[in-house]
């Protein structure tokens, strides 16, 4: 049998439910993957309390959550020539990764699953697509150049700690990111500098000022106006949170589709690149592992860990 965490109707994480479900088999271009940890995203609860519905419609009852993890392929079917059975891989894309195994369309086409390269953990893994490849796509539509100063407000989230790292790698001269205080510990670490958000917070950093991008995974009104006041090239401001006010200001919205993951994984390959990981809980946790995030200040991933055998 094999755990998949299930939900019949939008709602809190108490509509969560583990259930054991035969084990699945491939048909023709897919493959079954076990997986070996799942990464835990705002998007999972945003599409459990029913916020997404119009763009990432569900088969309810029944319905799953999750649009990452890493795991190993362990059957292969008819016609799949680009993955073997014993391929480690990791999955992005729509929801559905929150269970043991998954069948995945195995096509280039699909574009669901990438190879897992070596040097990752799997718990690593697993919350690349999300956190790195947002921050990949963002920091390519604000042109991100060596030598620049970026601004990245939310940077000690998900999405943030990539960012900063990223942008770094890039070649950026500093980095400039907000967090609560007990972040900016972890934040200097990464080599950026910290800032608090808050009451306050345009007049911090417009002593730090002015920028030439600027990233927002914060959203809210007064991150925007310090992007429209501190970074003089409007199209060198984005924001990831789809906040109408914030794009009202003059911040657009960045969706990370398509997921550039093949090239943000050649720039982070052979780096010292690492999403510090706050929480690993078993799969059937999967609400606790909501909540927590949901509660947010965690200061890096949240991953759950599926049964080893
Ligand atoms: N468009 C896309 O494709 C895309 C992709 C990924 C994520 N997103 C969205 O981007 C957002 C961030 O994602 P994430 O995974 O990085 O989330 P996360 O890990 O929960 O991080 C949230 C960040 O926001 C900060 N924060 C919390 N309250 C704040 C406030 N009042 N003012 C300023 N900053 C505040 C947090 O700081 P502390 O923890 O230090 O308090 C943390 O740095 C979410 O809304 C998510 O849905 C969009």
């Amino acid at each position: 049998m094999s755990t998949a965490v299930l939900f019949d109707r939008y709602g809190t994480p108490d509509e969560l439910y583990a259930t054991d479900l035969p084990v699945p088999s491939a048909g023709p271009g897919e493959v079954v993957v076990r997986y070996q940890a799942i990464g835990v995203n705002p998007i999972d609860w945003k599409i459990l309390r029913g916020d997404l519905r119009a763009r990432v419609p569900l088969d309810m009852p029944g319905a799953c959550l999750g649009v990452e993890a890493a795991g190993v392929v362990v059957e292969v079917g008819a016609g799949v020539r680009r993955f073997r059975s014993g391929d480690r891989v990791i999955r992005h894309g729509r929801p559905g990764t929150y269970r043991v195994h998954e069948v995945v369309p195995a096509s280039q086409e699909a574009d669901e699953l990438t190879a897992w390269p070596d040097r990752f953990s799997a718990e690593q893994a697993a919350v690349l697509p999300v956190a790195a490849g947002t921050a990949y796509s963002a920091l390519r539509q604000v042109g991100l150049r060596a030598g620049e100063r970026l601004l990245v407000h939310g940077a000690s989230g998900g999405v943030g700690l990539a960012l900063v790292q990223l942008a770094l790698l890039t070649g950026a001269a500093e980095v400039v990111g907000t967090g609560s205080a007990r972040h900016h510990d972890l934040l200097r670490g990464l080599g950026a500098v910290p800032v608090e958000y808050g009451d306050g917070q345009l007049e911090r950093l417009a002593e730090l000022g002015p920028f030439d991008a600027s990233v927002d995974c914060a959203g809210g009104i007064e991150a925007a106006e310090a992007t429209v006041g501190l970074v003089p090239d409007a199209a060198r401001r984005v924001t990831i949170v789809a906040d109408t006010a914030v794009q009202a200001l003059g911040v657009p919205y960045v969706d990370h589709v398509p997921l550039e993951l093949a090239s943000t994984l050649d720039l982070i390959g052979h780096s010292p690149f690492e999403l510090p990981v706050a929480a690993g809980l078993p799969l059937s946790s999967a609400a606790e592992a909501l909540a927590l995030g949901e509660k947010g200040g965690l200061g890096g991933k949240i991953v759950l860990l599926p049964p080893a055998h």
